[in-house]
Order: structure tokens, then C-alpha cells, then sequence
């Protein structure tokens, strides 16, 4: 047997699985057959990424030999101006995942534990204990919760805070329940939060959630100086590829989280790309539109189906078949018929699988699929029992 070089990683990293990709993409693209595959795993965008933000990449190809801007000057003027904050206020990652590693090894720590809900995004668990700090997971609100299922129980959240706390994370909307919050809600749970205590508001999805009394955080940033707010352009901007993200906070956040950035973490093409993006009105109002309706579309058919499908507010549904065998049968079946869904083991959701809205024709062959493997498999949907 090899040698045992995990004994050798400092304490947090020692037992730190890593994350979990899903199914291997590749390999499956290489081995699917004509009708290509249907890629409903990843909360990528059916609908690709602006004409604009691709001729903005193009132009960059002329100069891959050079250096990105580390200061990412482009990109950060067009945020400043979207988000209407200074761009002090501005930190980029490579990926709001790259962020959220990074945020908490600059504040999380062995005397300063992390605070998430159940059923959180699965990277601020590995950030804590990669920072070697301890984890404290709030139970969530239960799955006969009438309007958020399995979703942020922001009461139980404030109850369990402690001024040791260094941070709290949590993705409104969240990912992978769909659930989201109330701005009444985040603003408690920021007045709760002492001042060491720094908020981290994962927007992902924020640009879906279009609902009455549920703003982005970002207008609560000049009330808040210890609301961090992170945003991608892997979602809405369809350009997941290029790895691009940006942290809102106040400056003295970004000044100290600047010491651990890696000074070019944001290629060009992506700096480029994401700019451009920001400003093709067009691509995000027809991106908007057409999510929230094929989404609302897609619920209705696997709800008439008789599985429950969580409410969303994001490009994805969590749809819960009833059992983990029913939920394994479903994948396997989608899986021979060139369709990738998201299983949801690891979120402790071993019924549930995760798939992202697509466009109608895509919503049209993952239905089609889905009664097919439910003849074939001989298995029947557990019932009514579908949420609103
Ligand atoms: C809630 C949430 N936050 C962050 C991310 C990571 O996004 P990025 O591609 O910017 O690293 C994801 C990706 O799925 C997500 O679901």
C-alpha cells in the first residue's frame, strides 16, 4: 500500500472528502448516442451564453499569451455600475466556489465555527472543515413545510448563532432545495449575527427569484458591514466554463481577502466575457422568462405524475420520488437513455434527484424518458401528495 500522505495534510484536510462532481460528464457525452446528451445535472443554462459576451471572448484570443488584468478593471466597472457599489466593494474569484474556499479560510477557523442549514450547498461544509473549523448544521424546516419544504428554518438559524461564529453561509435561493427567503428574513438574521460574525448571502440564483419582498442582499450591504454577498456568471450568463465570480462586500473584507487571492485568478476571456454579459439585457430578459415559465411548466408534469416536486425559485427543481431505490431506478433509467440528472446522495436526499430546467424541447424528452422508465421499471409514483 502507498504511503499515507493524508496523515501529513493539516488537521481539517485530513478528513475532507472531496466535492462530488456527479456523474462523469465526459464520459458520458462520449458514449451517448445520437440524439446527444441531455445535460440536466449541472443548473447550467439551457440557453447559452450571450452572442455579446462570446464576441467579447473572441476578441481576447488575440492576446493568450499575455497575463489576465489582475486588477480585472473591465470587469469590475461593469459590476460597480449593475450593483451600484463602489468597485472597492468588489472582490473576483475564479468561480464563487473559489470564493466561498477563500472566505473561509480568511475567517473561519478552529475558534471561529461555521453556521449552515441542512441541505446547504455542499461546498460550505468542505470550506469550514478545509479551514479546520467546526461545522454547526441547523436542522432544516420539514418536508410538509407549506410554502418552503426542506427549506432555511431562518428562526432555528438565529437561535443557534453564538458570537463565536465566524461565519454563517447560505444560498438564497438555495441550492439544492430551490427554497428561498424573505428579505424580512436575511435582515433578521443579520440583526441577530453579531458583529464578528460575518453573513455570507450565496445569490447563485438570485437573479430568479422574482418574487414580492424578496430583494438581492446587495441592498442590505450599506446597513450591514458584515453581509458578504457572492454572485456568478455560471447560472443566468450561462458562462459556467469560464469560471467567473465576484464577492459584494465591505472594503475592509475585500482588502483582507485580497491577501490570499491568486493574483491572476480570472482569465481573460472570462473577465471579457462576463463584462460583456452584464450588458445584454436582451439574452438575461429572454433567459428569465423563458426559466421561470418551463420551470413552472416542467413542476405541473412531474407533479401530475404524482412526485413531489419542492417550490422553486432558481433554474432547477428538487423532485423527491419517495424512496431512495425509486429516486437510483430513475437515474439508471435516465442515464441509459442519455439523460443526466443529479442524484442527491450526498446532499442526504437519497430520494430526491436535482434537475435543471431546460428548454421546452429538452422538458419534452426528459417527461418522455421519465414515463418510459417508469413502465419499464415497473414502478409507480408514490402518489398525490405534490407540493404547490
Ligand atoms: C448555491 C451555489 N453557490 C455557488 C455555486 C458555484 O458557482 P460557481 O460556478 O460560480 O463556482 C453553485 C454552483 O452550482 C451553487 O449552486
Amino acid at each position: 500500500m502507498g504511503r499515507d500522505f493524508g496523515a501529513l495534510a493539516s488537521p481539517g484536510i485530513r478528513g475532507l472528502a472531496s466535492y462530488d462532481p456527479g456523474h462523469d460528464i465526459v464520459a458520458l457525452r462520449n458514449k451517448a448516442g445520437e440524439q446527444g446528451l441531455l445535460e440536466l445535472g449541472g443548473n447550467e443554462s439551457a440557453w447559452g451564453a450571450s452572442l455579446l459576451a462570446m464576441a467579447a471572448l473572441r476578441s481576447e484570443l488575440q492576446t493568450l499569451e499575455l497575463y489576465p488584468d489582475p486588477r480585472g478593471g473591465v470587469l469590475k466597472h461593469a459590476l460597480a455600475e449593475a450593483f451600484g457599489v463602489p468597485r472597492e466593494h468588489l472582490l473576483l474569484g475564479n468561480g464563487t466556489h473559489e470564493l466561498l474556499m477563500q472566505i473561509a479560510q480568511v475567517f473561519a477557523g478552529p475558534e471561529r465555527p461555521v453556521l449552515v442549514s441542512r441541505y446547504c450547498f455542499a461546498v460550505y461544509p468542505l470550506a469550514a472543515q478545509a479551514a479546520n473549523a467546526r461545522l454547526d448544521v441547523v436542522e432544516a424546516l420539514p418536508k410538509d413545510h407549506p410554502s418552503q419544504p426542506r427549506g432555511h428554518d431562518i428562526d432555528a438559524m438565529i437561535a443557534a448563532l453564538t458570537p463565536a461564529h465566524g461565519l454563517v453561509m447560505l444560498a438564497n435561493p438555495n441550492n439544492p432545495t430551490g427554497t428561498w427567503l424573505t428579505t424580512d428574513q436575511i435582515e433578521r438574521l443579520l440583526q441577530a449575527a453579531g458583529p464578528d460574525t460575518l453573513v455570507v448571502l450565496d445569490e447563485a440564483y438570485g437573479e430568479f427569484l422574482a418574487l414580492p419582498g424578496c430583494e438581492s442582499a446587495l441592498s442590505l450591504l450599506s446597513k450591514y458591514p458584515n453581509l458578504l454577498v457572492t454572485r456568478t456568471f455560471s447560472k443566468l450568463h450561462g458562462l459556467a466554463a469560464l469560471r467567473v465570480g465576484v464577492l459584494v462586500a465591505d472594503p475592509g473584507v475585500v482588502a483582507v481577502m485580497e491577501r490570499v487571492r491568486e493574483s491572476f485568478n480570472v482569465n481573460s476571456p472570462g473577465l471579457a466575457a462576463a463584462a460583456a454579459a452584464l450588458k445584454d439585457e436582451a439574452h438575461i430578459a429572454t433567459v428569465l422568462h423563458e426559466t421561470a415559465g418551463n420551470r413552472e411548466a416542467l413542476a405541473i408534469e412531474l407533479k401530475a405524475r404524482g412526485w413531489f416536486v419542492h417550490p422553486s425559485q432558481t433554474n432547477f427543481l428538487l423532485v423527491d420520488f419517495g424512496t431512495p431505490e425509486a429516486a437510483a431506478a430513475i437515474d439508471r433509467g435516465l442515464l441509459a437513455r442519455d439523460i443526466v440528472v443529479r442524484p442527491m446522495r450526498g446532499y442526504g436526499l437519497p430520494q430526491c434527484l436535482r434537475i435543471t430546467v431546460g428548454k421546452v424541447e429538452q422538458n419534452a424528452r426528459l417527461l418522455k424518458a421519465l414515463d418510459a422508465v417508469m413502465a419499464e421499471a415497473g414502478l409507480s409514483a408514490p402518489g398525490a401528495g405534490a407540493s404547490a
